[in-house]
């Protein structure tokens, strides 16, 4: 069984439209649909904005669906120019860019306990990802995507992300998924598609890009699920 997080209904979009027999319950206040896409088994939930709501939701899929791995849709501010609105980014690690006990003499972005900045996402994920992308031909990079919880819209933040993890897209909720997938030994990737440029004109270009850059995200998926 996959299972599938988004932050927002907008980022679930039509996917579960697919779904042949669903069932529903809420746990924790986050609703999970279970069915079939296709010939494979999912999971999916609509987990709430920022990383808690997104570790909450990520722990409770673990221990009550045990599902093989969990790819993380829905949309993302772009730090590179390489990455235009419309355009996929596909995790190869994820980082916490709001993480930061450098007072204390850490590297900024460390997470203690695991003792790592960078969680790295499955490497048999990203490639099929990115081949259904191509098929697609969406045009998509595979980078460091950075989790926080701010809505990044200001070029001050947005450089420092992008300089200091080498970061391609911010969003709230990935890197929250992939520390819970990590201690838990699930495979994971974060798959997230430009909706603004996450500097100061992205108050306006979040709600006219939103959803057609969540329904791109969602596109990839159902090519990959109907593989
Ligand atoms: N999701 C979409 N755009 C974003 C941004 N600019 N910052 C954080 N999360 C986002």
């Amino acid at each position: 069984m996959i299972g599938i997080i988004a932050a927002m209904s907008l980022e679930m979009g039509h996917l579960r439209t697919h779904m042949n027999n669903p069932v529903s319950e809420t746990i924790s206040g986050i609703s999970f649909v279970r069915g079939r896409i296709g010939q494979q088994e999912v999971v999916t939930a609509v987990c709430g904005i920022g990383k808690v709501f997104a570790a909450l939701c990520a722990q409770t899929m673990i221990l009550r669906y045990a599902p093989s791995c969990i790819i993380n849709t829905g949309v993302a501010g772009t730090l590179t120019s390489e990455l235009s609105i419309g355009h996929l980014a596909v995790s190869s690690c994820v980082v916490q860019h709001d993480m930061d006990t450098s007072a204390i003499g850490d590297p900024v972005g460390l997470i203690s306990g695991i003792n790592v900045i960078e969680i790295p996402a499955d490497k048999t994920l990203i490639s099929r990802l990115c081949d259904c992308a191509n098929a697609l031909q969406i045009p998509t990079l595979t980078g460091c995507i950075a989790s926080g919880d701010q809505f990044v819209a200001n070029p001050g933040r947005k450089t420092y992300i992008a300089d200091t993890f080498s970061a391609i897209a911010c969003e709230m909720e990935g890197a929250a998924i992939g520390q819970v997938c990590y201690v838990n030994h699930i495979p994971f990737c974060v798959l997230r598609a430009i909706s603004d440029s996450a500097d100061g004109s992205s108050h306006m270009d979040y709600p006219v890009f939103s959803k057609m850059a969540a329904d791109q995200s969602v596109r990839l998926l159902l090519a990959y699920l109907n593989e």
